[in-house]
């Protein structure tokens, strides 16, 4: 494990290597506990270079046998190895020379999940950020690209299967027992693109045909038994590939297309030249074992890891500072696709209310940052919402500022240009630039400056001059390193509404840019003024959230009632509800901590049932709407002194009232919305069912009785109907016969999928109320828990300390000490799962002084805590400042 370094790296001190990495040659000798890596490294020294110069190459935990220079043993004057790094002295001025590196590792005791690893038997590696310097001595750095052949040496039997990146060069036996297999990628690729796999895997085969007409193998691997829950993937896979070239105009490249899916993984999935590692969540899939949650994700992953292979392979990053440019630029790909799978509005409102919740609070607390940050401590922290979601806002509002034609030209020439490069940020918005004559270096503070803007918005009618004024200021709050602010470049979208929903086109505007329903606030306070408005119009800003900002816009009931009923921009209806239900909500707090009873107006109720009974509006929108704010948008707009308990309280109170008024509803939805037909996953049969079982939680809540959510469950014929009726069972009556019967049937009908039992534990683990510590403790000791996998600790323990705030937040901490706890021992195995499981803990300074004490106090112990891993020194040490 990498414990503490304390190391600062910066980005002003980027410079180029002192050697280029002409070639690649890895042999492997697998071997559970004993792999020889044999890597020869062919090296010139860059002409620029100072001719004395040592070649360094980074390492992490390694153990070197040998090296090599041109096939002859070093001199041991001649090079220093550490277990981090390999410096090798006398090297030649400029000719090539050939180094050849034997390190031994031990895949089966790499529990970091970091390099090459075992996971369920299967050899497997994960090298980004910095894991192949696990592997093998290496100048560990995306600029470094070089073509690669791997050989792979394995016993026979346990692995039939090897895999590397690019196209099969060949294979045969080797020695008793043995077999091996040649790969050679020919495209030109950083150390974090390596894969290599071994094992002994289903597979699912299939084929795609580009548009130029070259033939490639599709080829799916999971474990025995599974393919047939892999069809889904493929057909996401091939929707990709066709909506790439469709969209983008861009080919794959390879003859051969590989994705295999392993059980142990720290993130989603892993872009691997030709050979996307995938965990298995992110792939398996069926009716019976899947929700329409999971297939909407799986979609989205596969093709996000497809996209890849031009944003982030053809064109890699330059540094890590640069992972944005990757990260959010497929991101946005990977969203733009699913809104053309789906319905482009209720995908827009997920990711925003994603975005409010995940990336907002992170860029208001401790560990807010840039989206292309200029220091880290541990890179493995900055695979963060900022860098993703942030990151694929940015890109959408380049692509709402130039318009659609001039955002394509501005693609293609960004692949055009920089096809086989390692890329900065600057080189992508200067593309944009280029093409459109914009000087964007405003724009680009978006890049830079942490923190999310807070538009304070105004207006104002006069009746006599028919004009309509808008003011508008901005502010961003200051972030860690970043005291003071400059003003952004904030495309808002908007529309003037008139009484009767109308749209108004105002005659001209004034005041600042304004282009096609866009506003362009670029100043710190900026009026724009219509003229030829006939009448007073109601604004609708930030329509389909065209800039990641927070407004501060105080409507009226009846003004945001008219957008909610009107708007033709679906997001900007769902977006005036929670308008009118978050000061409802903040207000009920107030109302149970003063222990007053919580009474709110009818506008929200109103508004809301309008919507959920209107037979004209899709399904999946409806049952948007009624998924009100959450506890933790509640958290947020409160902003300080939170008490989970008071906001929890508050929100059923005001969920019941409402479910009670639209009783009828809610039960006419329930049987329209019934269907005996087989079960699919697309989009408009999940969105029928998504209103339904957003009307089943009313009706249960109306009526307080858990027997339709009981029948529910009894009679689901898939796993969404039927995961949703029993975490209403369980959330809204544990401890019930109902309950406990559906829990128990659900455990010992899925016993052997460990995937759906990941369901059942964060179920469990949601339930509100202080009992959820001693829950998650018992469930820690159940025979399905396995502290050693990702899923199952992000399942159970994850669940309960990010969406679990009453269980976690109890008022005596005791929540608190066990998790810091959990977190310290899975440190030990996994610090990148450890950091990310402690982040939960970043809000803690909002809370009402009693659980900031108990929380501080917690978070302390790891602060004292000895050999901590560098990726929970860097979280705690930024959580607690
Ligand atoms: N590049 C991967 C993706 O598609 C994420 C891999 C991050 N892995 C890590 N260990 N930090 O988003
Ligand atoms: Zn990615």
């Amino acid at each position: 494990m990498r414990t503490e370094t304390g190391q600062v790296t910066s980005l002003a001190d980027y410079r180029p290597t002192d050697f280029v990495l002409e070639r690649v040659d890895l042999t492997f000798e697998l071997d559970p506990t004993e792999t020889k890596v044999e890597a020869r490294l062919i090296f010139h020294r860059r002409e620029e270079a100072n001719p004395n110069a040592p070649l360094v190459l980074d390492g992490d935990e390694l153990v070197l046998s040998s090296v090599l220079f041109d096939q002859i043993e070093i001199d041991s004057e001649r090079y220093t190895a550490t277990p981090d790094s390999l410096t090798i002295r006398d090297l030649p001025a400029s000719e090539p020379f050939e180094i050849t590196i034997t390190t031994l590792i031990n895949p089966e005791a790499n529990t970091q999940l970091m390099g090459l690893y075992r996971s369920n038997g299967i050899y497997c590696t994960q090298c980004e950020a910095e894991g192949f310097r696990r592997i093998t001595y290496f100048p560990d750095r995306p600029d470094v690209l070089a073509v690669y052949t791997v050989n792979i040496i394995a016993d026979k039997a346990a692995n039939p299967l090897l895999l590397s990146n690019g196209n099969f060069l060949g294979g045969a036996g080797y020695g008793e027992g043995k077999h091996f297999a040649a790969w050679f990628d020919p495209h030109p690729k950083p150390s974090y693109l390596f894969a290599l796999v071994a094992g002994d895997l289903g597979l699912v085969e299939d084929t795609f045909t580009t548009v130029s007409g070259r033939e490639v193998a599709l080829k799916i691997y999971v474990e025995h038994g599974k393919e047939p829950r892999a069809t889904y993937a493929m057909d996401a896979l091939k929707r990709s590939m066709t909506w790439d070239e469709e969209t983008f105009g861009r080919e794959y490249d390879l003859d051969i297309f590989m994705i295999v899916a392993v059980s142990d993984f720290n993130m989603g999935a892993m872009e691997n030249k030709g050979l996307n590692i995938f965990n298995d969540k992110y792939v398996l899939a069926d009716p019976e074992t899947a929700t329409d949650a999971d297939y909407a994700n799986i979609e989205a992953i596969i093709a996000h890891e497809y996209f890849h292979n031009w944003t982030g392979n053809r064109i890699t990053c330059r540094d890590w500072f640069q992972l944005c440019l990757k990260e959010g630029l497929t991101v946005y790909r990977d969203h733009e696709f699913s809104a053309d799978q789906r319905s482009r509005a209720v995908k827009r409102i997920g990711e925003v209310r994603h975005l409010r919740s995940e990336q907002f609070v992170e860029d208001s607390g401790p560990l807010a940052h840039p989206v292309r940050p200029s220091q880290y401590k541990e890179i493995n922290n900055f695979y963060t919402t900022t860098v993703y979601e942030k990151g694929s806002e940015v890109t959408r509002m380049i692509a709402s500022i130039l318009g659609k034609d001039l955002f394509k030209q501005g693609m293609d020439l960004y692949f055009e240009r920089h096809d086989g490069d390692a890329a900065t940020v600057e080189d992508f918005v200067q593309c944009f630039a280029d093409v459109s004559n914009r000087n964007l270096s405003q724009f680009s503070l978006w890049y830079h400056q942490a923190g999310t803007p807070h538009v304070t918005v105004s207006c104002d009618y006069d009746t006599n001059a028919q004009t309509f004024t808008v003011k508008l200021a901005q502010t961003i709050a200051a972030t860690p390193g970043q005291p003071d602010k400059k003003p952004m470049h904030i495309p808002l979208s908007f529309a003037l509404l008139a009484n009767d929903g109308a749209m108004i086109a105002p005659a001209s505007a004034s005041g600042g840019e304004v282009s096609e329903n866009l506003l362009h606030l670029t100043e710190a306070a900026q009026s724009f003024v219509f003229h030829g408005v006939p009448e007073r119009p109601v604004l609708s800003l930030n329509r389909s959230f065209s800039a990641p900002v927070i407004l501060n816009f105080t409507q009226s009931s009846d003004d945001l009632a008219l957008i909610a009923r009107y708007e033709s921009d679906l997001f900007s209806r769902w977006q005036a509800l929670t308008d009118l239900a978050l000061p409802v909500l903040c207000e009920g707090v107030k109302q149970v901590r003063a222990a007053q009873p919580v009474l709110f107006n009818d506008a929200l109720k109103r508004s809301l049932l309008a919507i959920v009974a209107d037979d004209t509006l899709e399904p999946a929108f409806r049952a948007q709407a009624l998924a009100l704010p959450s506890e933790a948008d509640i958290a947020r707009e409160l902003g300080g002194d939170i008490d989970p308990d008071a906001i929890y309280a508050a929100r059923k109170a005001i969920i019941h009232d409402i479910a009670v008024a639209g009783l009828d509803i809610f039960k006419g939805l329930l049987a329209q919305m019934a269907t005996d037909a087989a079960y699919t996953p697309d989009a408009k049969a999940a969105g029928q069912r998504a209103l339904k079982n957003a009307a089943l939680a009313y009706v249960v809540q109306a009526e307080n009785d858990p027997l339709k959510a009981a029948e529910a469950y009894a009679k689901a014929n898939n796993m969404t109907d039927l995961s949703h009726s029993l975490s209403i069972l369980a959330h809204h009556f544990p401890g019930t016969t109902e309950t406990k019967a559906a829990l128990s049937d659900f455990e010992s009908r899925f016993a052997n999928n460990a995937l759906v039992l990941d369901k059942w534990f964060s179920i469990q683990a949601t339930i509100p109320g202080e009992d959820g510590l001693v829950r998650i403790k018992t469930l820690m000791q159940s025979p399905k828990f396995n502290a050693a996998n990702p899923n199952r600790v992000r399942a159970l323990i994850g669940s309960f300390a990010f969406a679990n705030p009453t269980g976690f937040h109890r008022a005596d901490g005791a929540s608190y000490s066990v998790v810091t706890e959990e977190i310290l021992a899975i440190d030990k195995r996994n610090p990148q799962l450890a950091a990310r499981l402690l982040t939960s803990m970043r809000t803690w300074k909002l809370l009402e002084p009693q659980r900031a004490g108990k929380a501080r106090a917690a978070l302390t112990t790891i602060a004292n805590a000895n050999d901590l891993s560098n990726d929970v020194r860097d979280i705690i040490d930024r959580i607690l400042t």
